[in-house]
């Protein structure tokens, strides 16, 4: 099952996640990261930055879970342009690292098997670092998506284009489709690190992880991962039927095993 860690603030799960990362970059200085946007990550990202300041990071590769499609990639809301704000300046990467799935409509038919190509060729994804929407899409993998789909073009769910409309002057501007890594492409990562905030996202946390394995519930998929972190704060957990016994496990680990 996923390890859930309860930590007090966002603060305190993105320094727990950046030494994390921090600690596979030193053991694997090509390591490949899964990277995510929205908000839930950006505490990740901030605690990141010190953590790498002294470390070569020229070997590491990133590839993004999603974009939209048909967005201008300078717009400031297109996540080529979230990635390069957030993570590639910030942390001193070049934009040739960091990859993010090509949301162009010229060419957009072969857009998610050259991004599956391109992850196959990196060796894989080490860490994929998940959000998770309150519909309970992990990338953007709206309720429906096929376990066993690959990086596609889907269709946004008017929740989650609701959801995305504080990033952009209406919802009317929110793109309609996107294209994103599909579950399974994501179960292929060799070690998933969801996190979630705020009271918003208790209800679907809890569906992902205590409920069925349904495509209802897409962030359920991570059920059939076997190595998955999942870190929230204390308004996230809070539907939790089994909170006190993931507090207690965590309590209780051994000080060898990492996260
Ligand atoms: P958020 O989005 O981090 O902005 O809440 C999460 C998601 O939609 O996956």
């Amino acid at each position: 099952m996923a390890e859930v860690v309860i930590v007090e603030s966002a603060a305190a799960a993105g320094a727990l996640v950046a030494d994390e990362i921090a600690r596979l970059i030193a053991g694997r200085p090509d390591a490949v990261l899964g990277l995510a946007t929205g908000s839930t990550p950006l505490p990740v990202y901030e605690a990141l930055r010190p953590r790498l300041s002294d470390v070569d990071t020229s070997r590491v590769r990133a590839f993004a879970l999603d974009e939209y499609v048909g967005i201008d990639p300078a717009h400031p809301e297109s996540y080529r342009s979230v990635i390069t704000r957030e993570v590639v300046e910030p942390l001193g990467f070049t934009p040739e690292q960091v990859h993010v799935p090509n949301g162009s409509t010229d060419g957009i038919e072969h857009a998610g098997d050259d991004y599956e190509a391109a992850i196959t060729a990196a060796g894989g994804v080490d860490l994929q670092i998940l959000g998770i929407g309150t519909d309970g899409h992990i990338g953007f993998n709206e309720p429906g998506s096929s376990f066993a789909s690959r990086t596609r073009v889907k269709t946004l769910t008017q929740r989650t284009r609701h959801d995305n409309a504080r990033f952009f002057s209406s919802i009317d501007e929110v793109p309609m489709h996107c294209i994103t890594q599909g579950l399974g492409t994501i179960l292929a990562a060799r070690h998933l690190v969801l996190l979630a905030f705020g009271e918003g996202k208790a209800r679907a946390v809890a569906a992902a992880l205590e409920g069925p394995i349904s495509a209802l519930v897409p962030a359920s998929a991570v059920q059939l991962h076997e190595h998955v972190t999942v870190v929230l704060d204390e308004a996230a957990a809070s539907q939790l039927k089994l909170a006190d016994y993931y507090r207690h496990a965590f309590d209780n680990k051994p000080a060898w095993q990492g996260l």
